[in-house]
């Protein structure tokens, strides 16, 4: 599977994750929590791969690397604020405005990075190279779940 297709397979169970963590019921506090890690846990994965894996290689090219340079920028400010929302208990009221932000953060991410790093990562490389970096990003993506790296 080439990178793109992976990216955005993933970043449609990411959506579908968050609008989960949103409309888990109110007085259910253990599954807001349940659910809040597992969206963190799989989204970190995800954003550390591309890290590793995707945006050094779109730094190199002319044609991929303002795309890379900002994504970096979302991931910094979603980590920015995903540290916010971990200072908080699930019953505190600030809890859920928090996630909102959270959420909607990480939604423009997906999508400008569907836009931009995947539209020029298309036009910029071949099929061969879109599927090795589907294959390396798989592979640190596992890697990081399987350490359960904590971001
Ligand atoms: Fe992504
Ligand atoms: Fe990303």
């Amino acid at each position: 599977m080439n990178i793109i297709d992976i990216i955005k397979a993933q970043h449609r169970e990411y959506r579908a994750l968050m609008d989960q963590v949103r409309d888990a019921p109110a007085d259910d506090l253990e599954e807001r929590k349940r659910l809040l890690d597992l969206t963190r846990s799989k989204l970190h994965a995800h954003g550390r791969a591309e890290e590793h894996v995707v945006f050094p290689r779109m730094e190199e090219d002319a044609r991929t690397r303002p795309a890379a340079l900002e994504a970096w920028e979302w991931h910094r400010a979603s980590n920015a604020l995903m540290r916010g929302l971990l200072q908080l208990a699930p019953a505190d009221e600030l809890w859920m405005p928090k996630w909102l932000v959270i959420r909607g953060t990480i939604m423009a991410h997906l999508d400008a990075e569907e836009a931009r790093a995947l539209v020029s990562l298309a036009e910029a490389f071949g099929p061969e190279e879109l599927e090795e970096l589907g294959r390396k990003f798989l592979a640190v993506e596992e890697d990081i779940l399987s350490r359960k790296v904590e971001g």
